[in-house]
């Protein structure tokens, strides 16, 4: 037998014992429901609560159902501005054979939000995050992927990757019929390391190779060909079906994921970005002019908001936010927040 450790969070609506006792008792029989544990097993369990709930320990409940014979402790927790009210916190220590990535935690009712990761994982969660280019999406959602456990998307990857085959292969990026043809040699898959996409192009990892200026110029033109569009999209769609994401790129708020339960436009302006796009060249070591910088973010704006299929624009119902003086960590508080109010 190994000792395994399951954690579990309810919130309460009001600070009476019948309610503290209850949701307790609730709390404790789905974690032993879903962990498949006997109550002899458990060596301990330990309880903290907010310091609103007042009006009863927790650990009663603990009796109540039966689990009569292990050590208990119920502790009151740091009143912390901003965090969740009324919310009660167990922890069960228990002798089981359950392997640690089979254990389930259990977070019911408004204290889901605090592992929206846990709480969401049948559901698919989708957040879209569109906006132009040097708007600050990738370096955002690499954070709030890694703060929330969802997989990032990184869908103008995809874009890059069929162009680096068509540089690659001598083909003009804007022959739309030799592109297409090519379509079939081409196969794309993404893994997910830690959160993070790393993309493959027929089994070689081009993650690094993708990220040039002459690949971002042409990018742009190749994601003006339908049938490239239609390759993607199959993969986009597929991959939101089965996880929670965080999706990023020009039309996945509007034509990608219409659905998503959160959409956000991010935009800032046109120097800001080309300062932002310079430092990241400078960081590679790379030779880059601003002024030609500023004009090839121009450019690919242009040719992504004007183009026929799916053009990069806000979706109506998206949220916009204006990165231009604003730290990533300032934009990623504000999406983390706007995501944890809309996980039910
Ligand atoms: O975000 P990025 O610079 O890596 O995107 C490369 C190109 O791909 C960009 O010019 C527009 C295109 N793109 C697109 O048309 N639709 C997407 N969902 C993502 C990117």
């Amino acid at each position: 037998m190994n000792i395994c450790s399951i954690r579990g969070a309810i919130t309460i609506e009001e600070n009476t014992k019948e309610n503290i006792v209850m949701n307790t008792e609730n709390l404790l029989n789905e974690i032993i429901e879903k962990n498949n544990i006997e109550k002899q097993n458990i060596i301990n369990i330990i309880f903290s609560s907010t310091k609103d709930i007042t009006k009863a320990y927790p650990a009663i409940a603990t009796r109540n159902i039966g689990i009569t014979d292990c050590a208990i402790m119920c502790l009151q927790e740091m009143d912390v501005e901003e965090s969740l009210k009324m919310c009660i916190r167990v922890m069960i220590t228990v002798n089981s054979n359950i392997k640690k990535q089979n254990i389930k935690h259990i977070y019911l009712k408004d204290a889901k939000k605090l592992r929206p990761d846990i709480s969401l994982a049948k559901s698919g969660f989708a957040v879209a995050i569109d906006g132009p280019a040097g708007s600050g999406k990738s370096t955002v959602s690499k954070i709030i992927s890694k703060e929330l456990s969802f997989i990032y998307v990184d869908t103008g990857a995809m874009f890059r990757t069929i162009t680096l085959y068509c540089l690659q292969n001598n083909i003009d990026c804007s022959d739309e019929t030799k592109v297409s043809k090519e379509l079939e040699n081409i196969d794309i898959s993404l893994e997910f390391e830690n959160g993070i996409q790393q993309i493959y192009l027929n089994n070689i990892n081009v993650t690094e190779k993708i990220r040039t200026q002459e690949i971002s110029k042409n990018a742009s033109i190749i994601a003006q060909i339908s049938s490239v569009r239609e390759k993607l999209l199959k993969m986009q769609r597929k991959i939101a079906e089965n996880s929670n994401v965080i999706m990023d790129g020009r039309d996945i708020g509007t034509n990608v994921l219409p659905n998503a339960n959160v959409k956000i436009y991010l935009d800032a302006d046109i120097d800001e970005r080309t300062k932002r796009r310079c430092e990241e060249l400078a960081m590679k070591n790379e030779t880059f002019e601003y002024n030609k910088v500023r004009q090839g973010i121009i450019d690919r704006d242009n040719a992504d908001k004007n183009r026929k299929i799916a053009p990069l624009k806000k979706a109506d119902d998206s949220i916009t936010i204006n990165t231009t003086n604003l730290s990533i960590y300032e934009v990623s508080e504000m999406i983390i927040k706007i995501i944890k109010e809309n996980i039910k």
